[in-house]
């Protein structure tokens, strides 16, 4: 009697049929997700968490976004989860995937060891709303807190305002920022404590506060010098290590504190 290949071996399998044939190949994985439903009663309800698995047949290309989906349109319609653009642009699909903050439209699923299930949860530290979905007011408010908009002085300049190539270098990391909020929720200072900026309102901060063009630096560093600011980071390096855009957060903080040490920007 034929037994049925392990899942390692059926992933294996279809990865070599891929190359030797050129399709696109399929296998099965198992995503363990995090549901939560305030709104529901009984065993699952008034916001006792559960997790629940689904088995899924991928294509080797797709991501944990396309599984996601499927789940939504052919298993379980009541699956919630944001998402818009589906590619690394508006930043509302991040989640805990294999206990790491992630975009799920970049998260592709032969890199996730699908040999395994794949666990999915909402971001921390926020509170959730329903299965993925959480509360972003809090990290908005934070956002919103430390102006992030061009607050240059004087008359309304006649052409553009002109900036070198150097003066652009300073803060061209932390324009790349799609408020995402992988940074902010993979900080352990913000989940113990609610009060902190967290770093992608520093990052935002950052981005205008060493910008040649805007004026209002030092209210901005005021603002960080609270004590929910800047002075709460502990260098964990958690948030550079979750940001999908790249950006070295945990030296936009350290910049931002030197500039507050040293007095100049
Ligand atoms: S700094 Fe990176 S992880 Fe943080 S909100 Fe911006 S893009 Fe997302
Ligand atoms: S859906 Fe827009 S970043 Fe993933």
């Amino acid at each position: 009697m034929r037994t049925a290949p392990a899942k390692g071996a059926a992933t294996r399998d279809a990865a070599a049929k891929e190359a030797a044939t050129g399709e696109v190949a399929t296998f099965e994985v198992v995503l363990k997700i995090r549901r939560n439903n305030p709104e529901a009663s009984g065993e699952h309800g008034a916001g006792a968490g559960y997790w629940q698995e689904f088995t899924v047949t991928v294509h080797s290309t797709e991501r944990v976004l396309d599984a996601l989906h499927t789940i939504k349109w052919e298993q379980d319609g009541s699956l919630t989860f944001r998402r818009s653009c589906a590619h690394g642009v508006c930043g509302s699909d991040a989640m805990r995937i294999n206990g790491r903050n992630r975009l799920a439209c970049k998260a592709l699923i032969k890199d996730l060891n699908p040999t395994r299930p794949i666990t999915i949860e909402p971001i921390q530290g926020l509170p959730v709303l329903k299965d993925l979905i959480v509360d972003m007011e809090p990290f908005f408010a934070s956002y919103r807190e430390i102006m992030p908009f061009l607050m240059p002085s004087g008359d309304v300049p006649k052409r553009e305002r002109l900036q070198s190539p150097e003066q652009r270098e300073r803060f061209e990391d932390t324009t790349k920022c799609i408020l995402c909020a992988a940074c902010t929720t993979s900080c352990p200072v913000f989940w113990t404590d609610g009060q902190y900026f967290g770093p992608a309102a520093i990052v935002n901060a950052h981005r205008f506060i060493f910008d040649s063009r805007d004026d209002a630096a030092w209210e901005r560093l005021e603002i960080l010098n609270d004590k929910a600011g800047v002075w709460k980071c502990r260098t964990t390096f958690n948030c550079t290590d979750a940001c999908p855009r790249g950006i070295q957060v945990t030296e936009a903080i350290s910049q931002v504190k030197r500039a507050l040490n040293t007095g100049r920007i």
